[in-house]
């Protein structure tokens, strides 16, 4: 056991045993959750409709206040707060948790899965549920469950015909391992940026491309200095709701029982309406002057295997999580 696995084991029995917490009566309390999605976006409309449902369900004696967009600092900084108990909830992406649980680099499989279906199937699967379970040992914080920014495609400044159209170019990518060595072994030159950089840095050149999912080219008009959207649906983009550790800790096991269903609800509605709304987003962008060019993995050519080769080592769950996507597709295609 690590050091810092140590200390959350003798802390957690410590804080147990200190404050009966599990077995204490319900307290009012005033909950805070941290995401760095902007207001509008679906993982803020969740985060607010899990708040709404919890002030409902426990007869306003809870409260939760949402800080969306950065409000709290970056992913890194949110899992501090969420570490020392300053904040109770959030939604992440599963980037700063694969700085630490490399494993969950393994999602980022390009073409792991064909679309956004099969990616809320798979998030939805044995394997990604078991992937929860090491978190609070490794991280201090409980995995509630998935959600997701549906699939990713890349949208470029000039005309994307071929990969070796991006060759050298600077396309923005989310600061994550996965992702930057999927486009430095396309030749790219990927250049983190967090998506409030985004418009302006698209709309005064300092990018070329960016890699995104269609919720956020459309609500956020990224298309607006875009000459083609390449459809290329070409990796999942999962989120994952996390409590705090502490905060589990002086929960009920009431509280507890009612802060997992109401959270995990809210994130399962999350992947049913990216199923529903992708086709929605897409339909509206073939109405804006963007070229549409739709391709599959044989436009990324051998990166899909030079990605695997690097990730297969750093993520062991990568075969069962392509293991469990193939029966899936199977059984969806079966007679
Ligand atoms: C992004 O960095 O591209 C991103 C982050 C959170 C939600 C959706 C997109």
């Amino acid at each position: 056991m690590t050091s810092a696995k140590l200390s959350f084991a003798v802390w957690a029995l410590v804080a147990t045993v200190a404050t009966g917490a599990a077995e204490s009566p319900a307290l009012a309390r005033e909950f805070r959750l941290g995401l760095i999605t902007p207001p509008t976006h679906l993982w803020t409309e969740a985060a607010y409709a899990f708040g709404e449902e919890l002030e409902v369900e426990s007869g306003g004696a809870h409260r939760l206040a949402v800080f969306p967009a950065r409000q709290l600092g970056t992913e890194a900084q949110l899992l501090q707060l969420l570490q020392t108990g300053a904040l109770d909830f959030a939604i992440l992406t599963i980037s700063e948790v694969t700085n630490r649980m490399p494993q969950f680099g393994a999602f980022y499989a390009p073409y792991l899965v064909a679309n956004v279906t099969e990616a809320a199937e798979l998030l939805r699967g044995d394997v990604a549920r078991a992937m929860l379970a090491s978190m609070p040992e490794e991280i201090g914080v409980f995995g509630v469950g998935y959600g997701m920014a549906g699939m990713r495609q890349i949208l470029g400044r000039d005309p994307i015909r071929t990969a070796s159209d991006l060759r050298g170019r600077k396309l923005r990518i989310t600061p994550f391992i996965p992702i930057r060595d999927f486009y430095q072994l396309l030749g790219a030159a990927p250049t983190p940026m967090p998506l409030a950089s985004v418009y302006d840095a698209l709309a005064n050149g300092q990018i070329d491309a960016i890699d995104m999912d269609l919720e956020a080219i459309w609500k956020l008009k990224y298309y607006d200095y875009a000459k083609t959207l390449v459809l290329s649906n070409h990796m999942m983009f999962p989120c994952v709701g996390v409590i705090s550790g502490k905060t589990w800790l002086v929960l009920s096991e009431e509280e507890r029982a009612l802060v997992t269903r109401l959270f995990r609800e809210q994130l399962d509605r999350i992947m049913d309406e990216y199923i529903e709304k992708e086709r929605e987003w897409e339909a509206a962008l073939r109405e804006v002057d963007v070229e549409i060019v739709e391709v599959g993995p044989e436009f990324f050519g051998t990166v899909l295997e030079e990605w695997e080769a690097i990730w297969s080592d750093k993520a062991p769950t990568l075969s069962d999580l392509k293991a469990e996507a193939a029966a899936n597709a199977s059984k969806a295609t079966a007679p």
